[in-house]
């Protein structure tokens, strides 16, 4: 399949040209160690299964043995010494979104050998394994160590904690976990480090308490679990302490108060309890707090609001009681607040308009009732995110002249009334979900003005007409979803290049299919069923080599598929036509689907942004999977959205008219796991091939004309769990096997021609035609009775499938003009 290579330049951060003129060079073994390095990384790149085109390395080039290494970029070398001091080997390199490259923690081994390192920054690079402890006892001058962004795995080595002049510890978004990793060998070097206290598994060491000149820690996005511990009391210079998404416990120590320096605390989406220790106020120099989703409990301190440095505040998703009533007049002058399932009742709480400085707002999943208020759209606030409470009556039309406004999530509350024709004047918004309410009247055109929109939802709404903003094909809107709306016409295609879902299920639509879809060539879902779409099936989507899912259930679909509009550069794995008027046969060419034939993951669905602010990644993340797959799945009409987007794979063409054989190259359909050709005049046999279905959990082959018998090879089929072949023509013995013997849904079987089986307590007649030739049981009726009941219980509920959950994250930085994006992505299973 082609790969979807779409929009990853990226703006590395920290790249410094070292300009200083020295007439000596590095140590040759220094520099030998960096070339070593960087001929393992490229080999490394290479040999992953990309083409050396698809992978650009950053800022390497000046690596020569010809020339002196202090002049590298990168690289940064003592002023008298001509050692190397410093390597940034951030961002080393970029790659598609699709699998990552795994590198090998190994490649480090030669940058452990420059002792004179005092900063070490190899941040984002996708390398994995263990981190080094042999390596960093090496590097006994740091002071400056970041990993963070990588896949480190196990323990943090004991060696960490004897680099004494750390100041600055970044192991964030990696996959650590707790305790404490010993390399044989070297226990005699450690006894300074009390080995014997620690060893709880999962607990951050209390080693910790060693790198005494810390003032920077950040474990953010790891696996830590159990407390804090009391040894992080040392850290008398600590002044940012970033523990967020691990999974650590207990009570915030109650002497955090003593960290004087302390400017930010980010304890978020941990499983913290207790009350926030008082002694926080005692914090003087705390900017920003972040306790959010915790489960911290007791009532919101009400000293907080005296802590007038503070400027990122962080309290939502707790157990806190919010006082309603107290009167409030907060010191603070807040940029960022954030307020999410506080069970705040009532207005919007006034005094949040004394934070004129405030550009996040986050006030979702409360009971706010009333109005918008003028107040609000009138203060310029970069990110509004109001979702999930009860909020009505129009949005006040001025919010639409601030050039701030960047993210506005109104999703899942009573708003209603027209959007304001102006809206498009707010010209900054990349998000804008409007989902889940009222609004009614046309769609405004003026939204077409937004060119830096990335993401539109209004679904869910009553939108009507058949009138759409025209965005210019090269802006960026990538995701649109305009479901569940009373919209007419002919289906828009005014969307952009970029253009990845576009999601216009469940409206009035109709017309034929247009052409011009195929101008949104990165197209991945397209989601239309529910309208009234007419004409035949177009050849033309197959032009869309990257669409995975496209559902058109319920429309009006005629004539009969075309058989080369399915060829094996397609990636689609979800394709549901079902509930329409076709006919014909089905086309042997869909047994070429490639997406149902290979496993693929799309990491890129799943990207995740980075802003300001993490909680604008989950919003975004958090759409993605909410509710657009909606199929029929296992006999239900389900929604099937979510982090496990990637291993479903579907094919229905339930309910239209087809007639004719069974293809048997269905049976290539190896990753299909739902295939339903039910309710059509399909005739001829089941092809053996079925059995290659080696995925398959769902199969509906009933109400057709279907004769023969069901194929022996269906006894290979190990993740069966519903068959139903009612109302056909087959006869003859149902096959066995570990699945096949928990078919036991006397109406999938109903209405056949003479069907057999322990299934279905039918004992078979010696003549009784046989699939093909095999060992015939001879039991008789009464005592295979109780053999079946003893496999029953053997086999009660079939197998369960284990489901993948795949998340990907990574950054997404927002450049000064719309056009150009960075993704970073890792991987993380
Ligand atoms: C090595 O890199 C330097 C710049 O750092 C460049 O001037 C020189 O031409 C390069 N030599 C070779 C052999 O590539
Ligand atoms: C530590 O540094 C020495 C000298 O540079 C080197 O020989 C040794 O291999 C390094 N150890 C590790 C584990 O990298
Ligand atoms: C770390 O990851 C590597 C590579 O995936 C794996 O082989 C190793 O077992 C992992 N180690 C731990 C402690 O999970
Ligand atoms: C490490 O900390 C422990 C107490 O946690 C202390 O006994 C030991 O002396 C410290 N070692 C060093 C090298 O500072
Ligand atoms: C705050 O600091 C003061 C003075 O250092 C001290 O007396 C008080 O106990 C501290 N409060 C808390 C709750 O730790
Ligand atoms: C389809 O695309 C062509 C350009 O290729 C354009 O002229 C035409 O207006 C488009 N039609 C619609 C309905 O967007
Ligand atoms: C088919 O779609 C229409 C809307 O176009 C909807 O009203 C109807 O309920 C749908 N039928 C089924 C069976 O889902
Ligand atoms: C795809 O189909 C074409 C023509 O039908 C064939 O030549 C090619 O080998 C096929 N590719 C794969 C990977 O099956
Ligand atoms: C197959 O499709 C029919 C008609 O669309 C539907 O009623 C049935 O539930 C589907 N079967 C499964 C197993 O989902
Ligand atoms: C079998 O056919 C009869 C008569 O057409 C029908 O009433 C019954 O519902 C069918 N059984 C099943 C399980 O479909």
């Amino acid at each position: 399949m082609a790969k979807p290579l779409s929009l990853i330049m990226l703006i590395v951060p920290s790249i410094f040209m070292v300009m200083l003129m020295q007439c000596s060079s590095c140590p040759a073994y220094q520099k030998q160690s960096l070339l070593q390095f960087k001929s393992s990384l490229l080999t490394t790149l290479f040999n992953s299964s990309y083409s050396p085109s698809d992978i650009l390395i950053l800022h390497l080039e000046s690596w020569n043995s010809t020339s002196d290494c202090c002049k590298w970029d990168r690289v940064v070398c003592g002023l008298r010494s001509r050692d190397i001091t410093a390597l940034h080997l951030d961002f080393l390199f970029l790659m598609p979104l699709q699998d990552p490259i795994e590198v090998n923690a190994r490649i480090l081994d030669p940058v452990f050998r420059i002792r004179s390192l005092t900063l070490l920054d190899i941040s984002d690079n996708s390398i994995q394994g263990g981190i080094s402890g042999k390596g960093l006892a090496n590097l006994t001058k740091l002071v400056d160590l970041n990993m963070a962004g990588n896949s480190f795995n196990g323990s943090i080595p004991a060696e960490l904690f004897s680099l004494k002049f750390l100041q600055l510890l970044d192991l964030s978004r990696n996959s650590l976990e707790g305790g404490l990793r010993i390399e044989v060998g070297k226990l005699e070097d450690l006894r300074t480090l009390n080995l014997d206290e620690n060893f709880l598994e999962g607990n951050i060491p209390v080693q910790i308490g060693n790198l005494t000149k810390l003032q920077q820690l950040s474990i953010r996005q790891n696996k830590f679990s159990g407390g804090i511990p009391d040894s992080i009391l040392n850290l008398k210079r600590l002044e940012v302490i970033d523990l967020r998404n691990n999974q650590l416990v207990l009570q915030i120590p109650s002497e955090i108060g003593t960290l004087s320096y302390i400017s930010t605390l980010a304890l978020s989406k941990n499983s913290f309890t207790g009350a926030i220790p008082r002694s926080i106020f005692n914090l003087s120099k705390l900017e920003t707090l972040r306790l959010d989703d915790n489960k911290l409990s007791g009532e919101i301190p009400t000293w907080l609001f005296e802590m007038w440095r503070i400027k990122n505040l962080g309290l939502g998703g707790n157990n806190m009681n919010w006082n309603n009533n107290a009167r409030i007049v907060p010191k603070f002058r807040l940029s960022q607040l954030f307020l999410r399932s506080c069970k705040i009742a009532g207005e919007i709480p006034e005094w949040i308009s004394t934070q004129k400085n405030i550009n996040l707002l986050e006030l979702s999943d409360n009971q706010l009732t009333g109005r918008f208020p003028i107040w609000l759209a009138e203060m310029e606030v970069e990110s509004i995110l109001l979702s999930d409470n009860m909020l009505n009556g129009s949005i006040p039309s001025h919010l639409f002249q601030s050039l701030s406004l960047s993210f506005l999530d109104l999703s899942r509350n009573n708003f209603s009334g027209k959007l304001p024709e102006n809206i498009g004047d707010a010209n900054q918004i990349l998000f804008l979900m409007l989902s889940g309410n009222h609004f009614s009247g046309p769609i405004p055109k003026s939204i077409a003005k937004m060119r830096r929109l990335f993401l539109l939802d209004l679904s869910r709404n009553r939108f009507s007409g058949n009138t759409f903003p025209v965005f210019d094909p090269d802006d960026i809107l990538t995701y649109v979803d305009l479901s569940s709306n009373e919209l007419s016409g002919e289906i828009p295609v005014s969307f952009c290049k970029e253009t990845k879902i576009l999601a216009l299920q469940e409206n009035k639509f109709s017309g034929n299919l247009p052409r011009n879809l195929t101008h949104m060539n990165q197209l991945e879902q397209l989601y239309l069923h529910d309208n009234n779409i007419t004409g035949k099936f177009p050849k033309f989507l197959s032009q869309i080599s990257t669409l995975q899912v496209l559902t058109l259930r319920n429309n009006s679909l005629h004539g009969s598929l075309p058989s080369n509009s399915f060829s094996n550069k397609s990636c689609l794995r979800i394709l549901d036509l079902s509930n329409n008027n076709l006919v014909g046969s089905i086309p042997s060419e869909l047994g070429n689907l490639n997406g149902m034939t290979e496993v693929h993951f799309t990491p890129s669905l799943l990207t995740v942004f980075s802003t300001s602010s993490i909680e604008l990644n989950d919003l975004f993340v958090n759409w993605k999977t909410e509710n657009h797959l909606i199929v029929n799945w296992k006999k239900v009409i389900q929604d099937l959205s979510g982090h496990s987007f990637d291993i479903y794979s579907l094919l229905d063409l339930s309910k239209n008219k087809l007639s004719g054989d069974i293809p048997a190259s269905l049976g290539n359909l190896k990753e299909l796991k739902q295939l339903n050709i039910s309710n059509n005049r399909i005739a001829g046999n089941i092809p053996q091939s079925f059995g290659d279905l080696e995925s398959i959990e769902t199969l509906d082959l009933s109400n057709n004309i279907i004769s023969g018998v069901i194929p022996e090879s269906f006894g290979k089929l190990t993740q069966l769990s519903v068959l139903d072949v009612s109302n056909n023509k087959l006869c003859g013995i149902i096959p066995r096997g570990r699945q096949m013997d928990t078919m036991n849904v006397l109406s999938y079987f109903a209405n056949n021609s003479g069907l057999c089986g322990m299934q279905i307590g039918v004992t078979c007649s010696r003549d009784e035609p046989t699939p093909e030739t095999r060992e015939q049981d001879d039991t008789s009726g009464l005592d295979t009775w109780f053999l079946w009941a003893g496999i029953w219980i053997g086999f009660p509920l079939g197998f369960i499938l284990s489901v993948f959950v795949i998340f990907v994250s990574g950054y997404f930085y927002l450049p000064p003009t719309p056009k150009y994006y960075s993704i970073q992505y890792r991987h993380r299973v």
